[in-house]
This record gives C-alpha cells, structure tokens and sequence, in this order.
C-alpha cells in the first residue's frame, strides 16, 4: 500500500473541476468501500442503529498498527427539508416499542409529538464502532462488539443512569437550574465537528443547539423554555423544548472516552458555550492545554481555552482535568495583521467593536435587565451601554453565567465577528492556526441584521487582500509561538473564489485536517440554501452550487512552491457535504463523511437527482488507500 500524500505537491491524478455527479468521485487509482450508514443495526442492543448526518470522524487504533481500532463519529443533525414534511421517513427506524408515525403536517397527537421529538434528538450524538481491517486493506465494522455503542440526544431521558456528567464554572449555574437534575444533562445534539484529545479522547462539538432548546440566557445564566412558546414548535424544531430540556445545558463541548463503554459523556463548561465547530488541541509537555475553537455563526468568534494547570504526557487520561479550569479567551483582530486575546472573565472591561463596523451597523449584545440580547447600533447608543455596564460583572452574576452566555460576553468584550469560523487546526509542525472563515453570507442566525453580508474581520481583509464573500482561510502565529500568548499575527493563507478572479478556485471552506507530511486538506461547505451562482466555467446548469460545482475534497500543500494552492481530490453526490476527514496514522486510508446527500435544491429541482437514487453514499477506500464513512439516505417507497 502506498501513503495517500508526499510532502508539498499532489501524487493523485486531480480529478474534474466544478462537475456534479450523482455519486462520490475520487481520482481513478483510488477506490472507496461504505463502512456504516444511518439505520444501520451494529450494535449489541438490536434496537439502536447507526445516526444520521455524520460529521467529524476519529480513528483510536486498539492496537501498535492501524489494522484495528476504534472510529467515533458524529450524528449532527436530521435534515429538515424535505424530512419535514414527510416525517414518517424521518421515523422509518422507530425506537423500540414505538409506532411508526403516518400522520403528516403536524396532525399529530401528544404522543406522537413526544416520540417524534425523542426520534429527532435519538438521531443526533455520535456512535462508536469497532472497526477491523481485512488482507484486502478494506475495514469493515466488527458487528456487536462491546466497543460499539450509540451516544444519542435523548440519552438519559428514560434511564438517568445513562445521562451525561458536566463540570467547569456554569455546573454551579446547572445545579440551580428549573431541570432538577443538577450538574447531569440529558443527552448531546448538533454534534458538528471535534478534536481528539492526546489521551484517546474524544471531544464532540455541540453547534447548532439554537433551533432545537433555547439559547436566551438571564444574568444568571439560566434559560427559560417559556421563551419558545408551544406555538413556535415545528418538527424537528426546538424538539428539546418539547421534551423541557433546560436550555444551558446544550452548546458545549463534550468528551468521550470510545474506549470505556461503561463512561458517559462530560460537558465541559470552562470551553464557553456557543455554536461549537470544533477543538484543535494543542498541548506541550510541561505547558498549560490550548484550544483552538470555531463558534460557526454570521458574526461568529474565534476562540482560545488556556488551561490553568500543565500538560503532563504521562498523567494520561487524567489531563482531563485540564478541560475543567482555565481561561477562555476570544480573538479580537486588527487591520494592520496583528491580534490579541481577550479572556472572558468577570472583570473583563466592556469595551465592543464600534458597530458601524458590522454591515447592518448593528452589534448583537446582551439584553439587561431582560435577558437575552439586544441590537446596539452606533453612537449614542453604544455610549450609554458602555457607561451603563463597565466590566462583564455588571452583565453577569457568574464566571458559569458569562460562559454560557459566551458569544453575547465576547461581543461585550470586543472580540472581533467573523465570517462563520468552522474547522480550525493547528499545524502540525509549527503550531500556527488554520482558521476556515466559511462565509459571511446572509444568515439568519441571530447575526446582528439578516442582510449581514461583510463582517468586521472581513472588513479588516477587505484591506490586506479583498473581500472573500465565499469565504478564505486564514493562519494564526501566537507571539514568539507561545501557545498561552496573548498576541498574534494573522495572514491570509488562501481566499476563495474562482481561479480567474484571483481565488483558490473553491468556495467556503470548512472541515481541515492535516496528513503526515503537515498537507492541508479542506471539504468545503456549499450549502444547499445558496442562491444560485452565475456560472462562468464549466459547471451543469442544474447545479444549484453554482460555479463551484459539487461539495469537494482539496489538498492543499502548505509549503513549498504550491503552498497555499488547492488540488480537488474528491466530491460529493449532488446536495452532500463531505466531512469529517481523518487519516489513519499509517496513511492508508482516509476515513470520510457524506453528509446529506440530495439535500435541498437538488432535491426539488427538476434537473436534479432522483431521491430513488440517492442511496449509498458513504465513502471510503482507494486500493487500500481511502477509506470513507458515509451517510446512507434510504430511499422512498
Ligand atoms: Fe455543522 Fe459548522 O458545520
Ligand atoms: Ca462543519
Ligand atoms: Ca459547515
Ligand atoms: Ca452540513
């Protein structure tokens, strides 16, 4: 078998630039097996299956080689269109003892809200199974091993046993909460992207909580389920409302350990909670923990979790620890490429960005004496929420309430919005930070005005190197390449866009990782809701990705001659994201998510692909090379 990548330049044959296939295209001396898919029944209990949309993959060899391990990976979330209006497709993998819903369009009775809801929260989380590799090179799941298990939303509901421990500053905030369950928490959901600890954990990140319980927060810290009225609920929305999940107990990072079944999952409050990508540890013997964190929303920050204590490579799974007291800091970036760290902590001054500078002219900051947030626009106003709140005590009652309020504390704060921040990662060899500025497109996410289309950070761009509306990545040097610095230079590395417009010739980039040879490689996240892009090249008129063409794999070398260039290794069926990308430390294989395929416009349109054969899509394996999970979509009928 030989190694997928050699340092600095691509050994694969590219394959087509901006086509739309209605299958996974990888260069032709690669080839790909399905490893798992949703609804799949691998587990010991007969009644758990396989979840759906998988994201960020890890790989944890059980043995000296890459020949048997264990892969982790996660179920972010149910696709709401077309599943919303079809629900019973939603629950064609009914928990046990359930019926199958047939009702359609919400004409459904208590019971069968609270089964769908369960459904809904039972498909996210994560799953670990125990993976064996054959003498042909392809890996293939070890049906009803121990190891295997689900991680659900919904886990701990019926069976407090099974529910998930918290620790950190909010656990006090938990214990005070309306759930009466303490620092215990019912279940992880909107599990997006993660990290893998040196201790062969893993850390799940919760990001798109918002739309499932409530994220409004009191002085406090605590969240009130009155805030989403019963009105507001539609499937497969706010499905923790429905089930009274306490609100500031999603939003976290969790850590599990795939190698001990028994263990329930940890929320560790000291990292903040907002819309979790991922964690990107950094961690030198002797040296306090660093993370590096994305929070992927319009106007979303880029964070830094500096442990209190030392790395110790010996304590092994007891560093955990370190994940439970430290410091949170939040990037605020300048024009002239350099930066700081801001913490977030109580006697923080307040002192945000002049909001004239967020398209919209209006700042997102938190809301007293009413909780939640409220828009602030420039001048006078920002004067008198300035004169009236001097540090982040006066907006908040605890260090616990400032972190589960975190993204509102660090616009407080002056940490700079940014065009959705997703993967970050931290290069292998001389710890600077990858940062994947996704877009700054409209969202409607909470970003200060839903036409937002420049961010500050973009503004600061717009001066370096232009305006990257479908997004760039950027790269992070701490100060003298201390990883507790609290000052920084940042540079572009690579702005998207089309090739003759001076762009890297692909469009908002997300999931990162390195191989062994320190290469990037970068799955981009062409969302299905994009309005269609004027396509000056080659791409098929029914691509609704517009000019970029189907969601894609790319190297990028990030050194040598071609630094910073992209080379398309792999794309995705039509309305997939590819995600999740791990290598196995021997190379061999690149494990791989196919994230929704058929998912939106490509769905509806005419044009496009048939749902019937958008089936089995998961990848994996180039002759004993790649190796991809994927996302199965079950067809109808
Ligand atoms: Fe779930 Fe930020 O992608
Ligand atoms: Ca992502
Ligand atoms: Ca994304
Ligand atoms: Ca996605």
């Amino acid at each position: 078998p030989v190694a997928i990548p050699v340092p600095h330049a691509p050994t694969f044959q590219e394959i087509a630039r901006f086509e739309v296939q209605d299958t996974l295209v990888v260069p032709r001396e690669y080839r790909y097996d399905v490893l798992v898919a949703w609804g799949d029944r691998v587990f010991a209990d007969p009644n758990d299956y396989f979840g759906y949309n998988n994201d960020y993959t890890a790989f944890l060899p059980l043995g000296t080689d890459d020949s048997e391990g264990l892969l982790w990976v996660n179920h972010e979330y149910v696709s709401r269109d077309p599943w919303v209006d079809t629900f019973d497709v939603v629950v064609g993998m009914p928990l046990p003892g359930e019926t199958i819903l047939r009702n359609r369009n919400g004409r459904l009775s208590d019971d069968q809200k609270r089964t769908l809801a369960l459904l809904v929260l039972y498909d996210q989380g994560g799953s670990v199974v125990h993976l064996r590799r054959d003498s042909g090179g392809t890996y293939r799941v070890v049906k009803g091993s121990p190891y295997n298990r689900r991680i659900t939303g919904m886990q701990g509901f019926d069976n407090p046993a099974q529910q998930l421990e918290s620790d950190g500053p909010a656990a006090a905030v938990f214990r005070k909460g309306p759930d009466g369950l303490g620092t215990r928490i019912i279940g992880t959901i909107g599990n997006c992207a993660g990290g893998l600890t040196p201790w062969g954990t893993i850390l799940t990140c919760e990001e798109n909580f918002q739309i499932q319980v409530v994220e409004a927060v009191d002085a406090d810290g605590q969240t009130d389920n009155a805030r989403v009225g019963f009105d507001a609920f539609s499937f497969p929305k706010f499905a923790g409302v429905h089930l009274g999940l306490q609100g500031n107990k999603y939003g976290w990072v969790v850590e599990i350990d795939p190698r001990r079944p028994d263990a329930q999952g940890v929320k560790h409050t000291a990292l903040g909670r907002f819309r979790h990508e991922n964690v990107a540890i950094r961690a030198e013997e002797g040296k306090p923990l660093v993370c590096y964190m994305g929070d992927d929303r319009t106007g979303g920050h880029t964070w830094k979790y500096v442990s209190r204590n030392l790395y110790r490579t010996a304590a092994g799974a007891a560093n955990s620890a370190l994940l439970a007291d430290g410091t949170l800091y939040v990037a605020r970036y300048e024009l002239d490429g350099s930066g700081r760290w801001v913490p977030l902590a109580l006697a923080t001054a307040v002192d945000p960005i002049d909001p004239a500078r967020v398209t919209g002219g209006k700042l997102l900051l938190p809301n007293r004496p009413g909780g939640g947030a409220q828009e602030v626009g420039t001048g006078a106003p920002l004067k008198r929420f300035k004169q009236q709140f001097k540090t982040l005590a006066d907006l908040y009652e605890s260090e616990g309430a400032v972190l589960i309020d975190a993204f509102l504390a660090a616009n407080a704060v002056g940490g700079t919005p940014a065009a959705r921040p997703e993967d970050l990662e931290v290069h292998p060899r001389d710890g600077s930070v990858f940062i994947a500025y996704t877009s700054g497109r409209a969202s409607a996410d909470g970003a200060p005005d839903e036409t937002i289309f420049t961010t500050a950070f973009q503004e600061a761009d717009t001066d370096k190197r232009g305006k990257a509306p479908h997004g760039a990545i950027y790269r992070l040097f701490e100060q003298n390449n201390e990883p507790t610095a609290l000052r920084f230079r940042w540079v572009t590395f690579a702005v998207s866009g089309e090739a003759i417009a001076g762009g890297a010739g692909f469009a908002f980039p997300d999931n990162l990782c390195f191989d062994a040879d320190a290469n990037l490689w970068m799955c981009t996240d062409i969302s299905n809701d994009n309005e269609p892009v004027p396509n000056r090249l080659s791409a098929p008129d029914h691509v609704t990705s517009g000019l970029f063409g189907s969601n894609t794999v790319w190297f990028m070398p990030t050194s040598g001659s071609q630094a910073g260039q992209a080379f398309p290794f792999a794309t995705g069926p039509a309305g997939a994201e590819l995600t999740g990308p791990t290598f196995t430390a021997d190379g061999r294989t690149l494990f791989l998510a196919v994230q929704h395929p058929g998912e939106g416009e490509g769905w509806r349109s005419g044009n496009a692909l048939k749902p019937e054969k958008q089936t089995r899509y998961e990848l994996l394996s180039a002759d004993g090379k790649g190796t991809f999970v994927q996302t199965r979509l079950v067809p109808f009928g």
